[in-house]
């Protein structure tokens, strides 16, 4: 069934298939590439579209998030990315992704209460964490202790209920930072740091994560406004992986603490989130501007599956927006932490200045991305790399609240189920193989 939603004009998409036409709606957006519905298609002609990786397939309509990938446009309920990060704040931003526009004064300070108000874990989770290994990566205890919220909070696990909709997004935005934190102390052997609701989001998450039992950790105001941009960066980008994830799980009817825990699971991979991590040990490895002629030989190496981190996407086919305001805030930072010249944020300078004037990059269209300079940044202020990916999930956690949201609302969503092209054994005779010569 069309959506009735979708603002229709009246071009239509003719298919032909043998002797038989088939016509298909073709919706228009209010901004980008217009879409062809083609959800009748199975039921009329009996075929399935073939799309991996979904290259071509728009799989909801949505009025969160706006991408022109031609011309490096990125934006959050039609605001400018660069406005709300130079304007804006992660709780504000968070408000307008969830709530379709900017609150007021009133609403901006209630909303901050209510947020900060669930900053607090339950304790047993405390010991949810001693079950992890010493050595565990952070972003396994974020996975982890995300999806046991749902049984530490199960008063808001009724999706039906606009109420505890609303309080399981706020629940798992305000305590993302402190699972987050507690990954990272837990990482390091130091006692948690409880958060304090007197704080901004960015100021609390800092404390929580470099305060200790014995120091009060002295929050510099524009060490916590970078961290704050970082979060706005990070919060929203439209259908990508792990948005589709949380989609696809939450269209189960699953609860929402299981379904952002999907969403941090498909995050954590290099392709995605995880190469904010993977973008600065890249740096590292190549240790001088004298070896960066190896690596981009290597990044084009058919046969090498080594690829400049950091760079290339798969909407952005011009300067991401967001690595162009990380880029521009890293000397800020840098110069705060008293870091002169820092050979690393020289090197990836440099990396990105030879890339860009590269043949095979201009080709296909390979720019930075937003991992390419947040790692500079989250180094800085003193994360390891571990805590990168981490940081992005913190973040993220807005955008998967404000998806999940739109998609349960959205009167026509019904259980996402793609179909495949079979290409395994027709009916086989019970034994057959086996009596075939095995050559595994
Ligand atoms: N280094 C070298 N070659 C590259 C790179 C790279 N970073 N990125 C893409 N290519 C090549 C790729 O090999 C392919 O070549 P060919 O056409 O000859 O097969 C061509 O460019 C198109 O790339 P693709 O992999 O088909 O494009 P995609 O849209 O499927 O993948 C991507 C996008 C981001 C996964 C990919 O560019 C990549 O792996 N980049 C490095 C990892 C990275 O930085 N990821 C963060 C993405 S931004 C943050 C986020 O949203 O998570």
């Amino acid at each position: 069934m069309a959506n009735k939603k979708i603002i229709k004009n009246k071009k239509i998409a003719k298919l032909t298939i043998a002797d038989n036409s088939y016509e298909f709606p073709i919706y228009s957006s209010t901004e980008g590439e217009s879409v062809i519905d083609i959800s009748r298609l199975y039921s009329e002609a009996n075929i399935f579209t073939y799309d991996p990786g979904f290259t071509s397939t728009a799989s909801c309509e949505s009025k969160i998030t706006y991408i022109d990938g031609e011309n490096g446009i990125l934006r959050y309920r039609g605001y400018d990315i660069e406005d709300l990060a130079q304007k804006s704040d992660f709780i504000e931003v968070v408000n307008l992704l969830i709530y379709g526009d900017l609150p007021n004064k009133e609403q901006l300070k209630k909303y901050r209460r209510l947020i900060s108000r669930h900053t607090l874990l339950h304790e047993q989770i405390i010991n949810f964490f001693q079950g992890f290994r010493r050595d565990a990566h952070p972003m396994a205890m974020m996975v982890g202790v995300m999806g046991a919220l749902s049984s530490f909070y199960q008063d808001t696990l009724d999706i039906s209920d606009s109420h505890q909709r609303q309080e399981a997004t706020r629940r798992i935005v305000a305590k993302s930072a402190t699972i987050g934190a507690m990954a990272y102390k837990y990482s390091i052997g130091q006692s948690f740091v409880s958060p304090k609701n007197n704080l901004s989001f960015s100021e609390n998450f800092l404390h929580m994560c470099f305060s200790n039992t014995a120091e009060e950790y002295k929050i510099s105001p524009i060490l916590s406004k970078a961290m704050d941009t970082i979060f706005i960066l990070h919060a929203d980008h439209e259908q990508n992986a792990s948005t589709s994830t949380v989609r696809l799980a939450g269209s189960s009817g699953a609860n929402p603490f299981a379904c952002i825990a999907a969403g941090v699971s498909s995050l954590w991979g290099p392709a995605h989130g995880g190469a904010n991590q993977a973008a600065l040990e890249m740096l590292e490895e190549i240790g001088s501007t004298k070896n960066i002629n190896k690596y981009i030989k290597k990044a084009k190496n058919k046969k090498d599956p080594f690829k400049l981190m950091g760079f290339g996407h798969r909407v952005y086919k011009n300067y991401d927006p967001r690595a162009k305001i990380l880029k521009g805030i890293c000397q800020k930072v840098l110069k705060h932490v008293g870091i002169k010249n820092d050979p690393i944020l020289k090197l990836a300078m440099t990396l990105e200045k030879i890339a860009l004037k590269d043949k095979y990059f201009i080709e296909k269209r390979l720019y930075p991305n937003v991992d390419f300079y947040s790692g500079i940044i989250l180094r800085a202020i003193g994360f390891p790399p571990e805590m990168f990916t981490v940081i992005f999930a913190i973040s993220r956690t807005a955008g998967w609240t404000a998806q999940w949201t739109e998609m349960i609302e959205d009167p026509i969503q019904k259980i996402g189920r793609p179909r495949q092209l079979y290409t395994g054994n027709k009916s086989l005779k019970y034994g057959t193989i086996r009596s075939k010569k095995n050559t595994r």
